[in-house]
């Protein structure tokens, strides 16, 4: 049916989709519970290539597109959604940001490791005060007088996979002044003095991915592990959001289908009033409602990596593509998840069943990358041409 699904893309969905059952089902429910970050599977995960999807083979990655990315990530996303997550950012917020934005030597140093698995990447924007308005960061970036290193102190906070990372994508401001234009992103190594992991987040949702703080006190940065320009760093911050949100769309989807499909087969079993519960209104409804927002959210999903795919042709922008499939996709999961666990009743609400893992996960997907607040100002925005 749809034919930009190559057997190339159709490949890695299978070899996604098997990995998923056959390495990460029997583990999900025990990292959830405990919060252990799943270090055996990720690295696995990059021997398979889905750590660095996009990223050129030169540097590591799978060399493929951003649809073989989206397909992949629902598979791994429908098993467990902390695996999704650290999929994600491995792939589109850290490694989007140096694969689009970094110099060849940047990307044989920091990004063919990370690419490959054998290193874990992050990115860093937001801070406690910082958060949907990300221009407002505090954390400032000095150069100091002989021009060789930018002295960075500051606090960040909700980092995913800080507390594992190896190399963090930063933002930090090196021009108070000049507000948003005075941002500039730099490459962290994460083994320098310096650097700090902070508080981690004890969490609802995505409990084995890791999140945590991180604090800089004094770190010398490189002048050579800057990304792009100073000043830049918004406008790449960005533009890697968009990358991004297609990610968390693709994440949404897998856990929206994970509920759904549980939901069929147990309409289909359960018995109440001496007929199946699938053969009653009300079940019904529930059912087809999943399964319109499902197909749409996939849909919308597939637009934005397509449009993403183009404007790398192009040097356009899909930022409203990926907003859009990042706002519905993620409100779609949250919505069938809710209604997966009160099709289930009491057995749903048990944890006997990964319905109320999906339910938990479900709801980030509505805050980070930008809430669903966020997605519709930027929608509006994009919509009107007004701020
Ligand atoms: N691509 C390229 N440039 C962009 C852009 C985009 N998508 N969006 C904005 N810009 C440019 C604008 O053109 C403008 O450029 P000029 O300076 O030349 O005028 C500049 O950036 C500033 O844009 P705005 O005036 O629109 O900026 P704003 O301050 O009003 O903020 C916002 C816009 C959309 C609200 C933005 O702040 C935003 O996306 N906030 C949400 C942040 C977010 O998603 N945080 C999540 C962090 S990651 C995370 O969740 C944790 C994790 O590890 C998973």
């Amino acid at each position: 049916m749809f034919d930009f699904i190559t057997e190339e893309h159709e490949l890695i969905r299978k070899m996604a989709r098997e990995f998923a059952r056959n390495e990460i089902a029997p583990i999900a429910a025990e990292h959830d519970r405990t919060g252990a970050f799943p270090i055996e599977t990720v690295r696995k995960m990059g021997e398979l290539g889905f750590m660095g999807i996009e990223v050129p083979e030169e540097y590591g990655g799978a060399g493929m597109d951003s649809l073989a990315y989206v397909l992949a990530m629902v598979e791994i996303s429908k098993v467990c959604a902390s695996h999704g997550v650290i999929m994600s950012v491995n792939n589109s917020l850290f490694g989007d940001a140096v694969n689009h934005f970094g110099s060849d030597e940047q990307k044989r140093k920091y990004l063919a490791p990370v690419a490959r698995g054998e290193k874990i990447g992050a990115y860093s924007l937001t801070e406690p005060m910082s958060g949907s308005d990300a221009g407002t960061m505090r954390t400032r970036a000095v150069l100091d007088e002989a021009g060789a290193h930018y002295v960075i102190d500051g606090l960040k906070s909700w980092v995913t996979s800080a507390p594992v990372a190896d190399t963090i994508v930063l933002f930090a401001m090196t021009a108070p002044e000049k507000k948003h234009r005075g941002i500039t992103a730099f490459l962290i190594e994460t083994d320098r003095p310096g650097f700090k992991r902070g508080r981690t987040e004890p969490k609802l949702g995505i409990r084995a991915s890791a999140t945590s703080e991180i604090v800089f006190e004094g770190y010398e940065c490189p002048v050579e592990n800057r990304l792009g320009e100073e000043g830049q760093g918004f406008k790449i911050a960005m533009r890697v959001l968009d990358a991004g949100r297609i990610g968390i769309a693709a994440q949404a989807l897998g856990i929206a289908e994970a509920a759904f499909e549980a939901s069929v087969d147990y309409a289909r079993e359960r018995e109440a009033f001496g007929r199946k519960i699938g053969q009653f209104q009300m079940i019904q409804q529930k059912l087809a409602d999943m399964k319109v927002k499902i197909d749409a959210a996939r849909l919308l999903t597939y637009q934005a990596a397509l449009a993403k795919r183009e404007a790398l042709e192009t040097g356009g922008r899909f930022t409203m593509e990926s907003s859009v499939a990042k706002l519905f996709a993620s409100e779609a999961a949250m919505w069938v998840t809710t209604q997966a666990i009160q099709l289930h009743g009491g057995i749903g609400y048990s944890k006997e069943l990964p319905l109320e893992r999906y339910f938990r996960d479900a709801k980030i997907t509505e805050i980070y990358e930008g809430t669903s607040e966020i997605q519709r100002l930027v929608i509006a925005r994009m919509l009107t041409g007004l701020r």
